[in-house]
């Protein structure tokens, strides 16, 4: 067997390759401890090899592995769905399930353009989305959100029915001596002047992550900015999706992260922690409004695939929910997140490469600057964030890199999104090997 027939993301570079995973930490053939300090892409957030998850799947594949959505369903299918919907009955009308968050984002897309179709409101068909979002690397998911180093290669190919607002983003983006009221209302106006530019009427949706990841590095919105989001959209009859595929399912502190928002989407997409990585699934979670219109209309919908609402997908998602409730790891995560919180800042406040530390829950990022004062940012050749996360595996340390923090090309940050169940000791430990880290692959840098 060659080592070399799979491609890899650098194809002429082999990564470490992991053979077992136990809690927090995932162990290379060569065994290398390494503390899984973004639990893989904010994924693993009950860390790895739980036992109860394996038996749910085990279970279920003694029963049966697969049916085929169009002519059945299945139990852990309908069980999930119930567990997801009935948490917010007055929100959520239905729960759909896909594979992948870049699935559940065009699923998410389609739902909202069939529901537009159906009311005859055909010329509905342009989305408004934000800078440095990510949804997805499906060319649509990836045509709606802004991370320009992963678009550019496909630019031009885009369909051209997406527009971007800026972000909600404090640290580069409110001015000094702006409150937040005044900052969010800037936003607001930004927004709504795109949507008037655009026509209203031919809006189908407005998009966001709740708590950007990939592309911001853990962002939290101000105060009232999601409130004045829900309230434009509502004026103009556009249906606001919100997209928790990486910060939902309690990884901010709170089941869905728009729960400390005060508002509510009319579709949302989850995945990452909805099976913690012991299977894929993405789920989208339909609103009353737009399942209504569906119900009514009594047609198929106009979006399906092969592995949709797989049976032992489903029963990895089932088991992890049951422990996260059983666990209270929802809690856990708010109490564990102010611990992690108060120990970045005490290590990192006064670092002179760290330039902000944000984020809620177990959902923090980083980012890095040349100069602390003018937040002046490295020089994207360097590719610090990349650099940092790179000499954390050498130290025992896994943490997601971004670049283009700033504006799609200027900028860098690290995400730290642990396990659920991470102990403080271990957040003790993250934080050690991250400061180590830092300050190894800054001294490395040519002057
Ligand atoms: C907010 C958000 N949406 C969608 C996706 C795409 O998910 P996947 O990589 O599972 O397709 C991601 C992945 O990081 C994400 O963070």
């Amino acid at each position: 067997m060659s080592a070399h027939d799979l491609l890899y993301l650098v194809p002429t570079t082999v990564p470490p390759k992991v053979v077992r995973g136990d809690g927090v930490y995932v162990y290379t053939d060569d065994n290398k401890k390494i503390l899984d300090g973004t639990g893989g892409a904010a994924v693993s957030s009950l860390g790895h090899g739980n036992r109860e998850v394996i038996e749910y799947i085990k279970n279920q594949a003694g029963k049966v592995c697969y049916v085929h959505n169009m002519a059945f369903t299945n139990e852990p299918a309908e069980e999930l769905a119930h567990m997801l919907v009935s948490r917010n009955p007055d929100v959520f009308a239905r729960a759909y399930f896909a594979n992948s968050g870049s699935e559940a984002v065009e699923s998410a897309i389609k739902f909202a353009l069939q529901y537009w179709q159906l009311r005859g409101e055909h010329e509905r068909t342009h989305f408004v989305s934000r800078k440095q979002s990510y949804h997805g690397n499906t060319l649509f998911s990836l045509g709606i959100g802004k991370m320009i180093s992963r678009r550019a290669p496909y630019e031009g190919v885009f369909p051209k029915v997406t527009s971007f607002v800026d972000p909600c983003y404090t640290y580069r983006h409110k001015k000094e001596n702006e409150t937040d009221e005044q900052y969010v209302y800037r936003l607001e106006k930004q927004l709504e002047d795109e949507f008037l530019v655009v026509g209203p009427n031919r809006i189908a949706a407005f998009i966001a992550e709740t708590v950007p990841g990939a592309g911001l590095g853990c962002t939290p919105p101000v105060d009232g900015y999601f409130k004045a989001v829900r309230r434009l959209c509502d004026k103009f009859g556009i249906l606001l999706i919100l997209d928790e595929v990486m910060c939902g399912l309690g990884r901010t502190g709170t089941f869905h992260a728009w729960e400390q928002e005060g508002i509510t989407p009319d579709i949302q997409t989850n995945a990452k922690t909805l099976a913690a990585g012991y299977q894929p699934i993405s789920s989208v979670l339909v609103g009353h409004r737009v399942f209504k219109t569906f119900e009514e209309s009594g047609t198929q919908l106009a979006n399906f695939h092969t592995y949709q609402a797989h049976p032992l997908a489903c029963s990895a998602a089932v088991g992890v929910q049951k422990i996260m409730a059983r666990e209270n790891l929802v809690q856990k995560v708010a109490s564990t997140g102010k611990y992690l919180e108060e120990q970045l800042h005490k290590t990192f406040d006064s670092h002179p490469h760290v330039g902000d530390i944000r984020g809620r829950g177990l959902f923090w990022g980083l980012e890095f600057v040349k100069d602390k004062k003018s937040k002046q940012w490295f020089d994207p050749k360097h590719k610090v964030g990349a650099l940092i996360s790179k000499v954390g595996i050498k130290n025992g340390l896994f943490l997601n890199p971004g670049a283009g923090t700033y504006d799609g090309v200027h900028g860098d940050h690290l995400m730290v999104a642990p396990p659920y169940v991470i102990t403080k000791e271990e957040v003790d430990t993250l934080i050690s090997i991250l400061a180590k880290s830092i300050d190894e692959a800054i001294a490395s840098l040519p002057n």
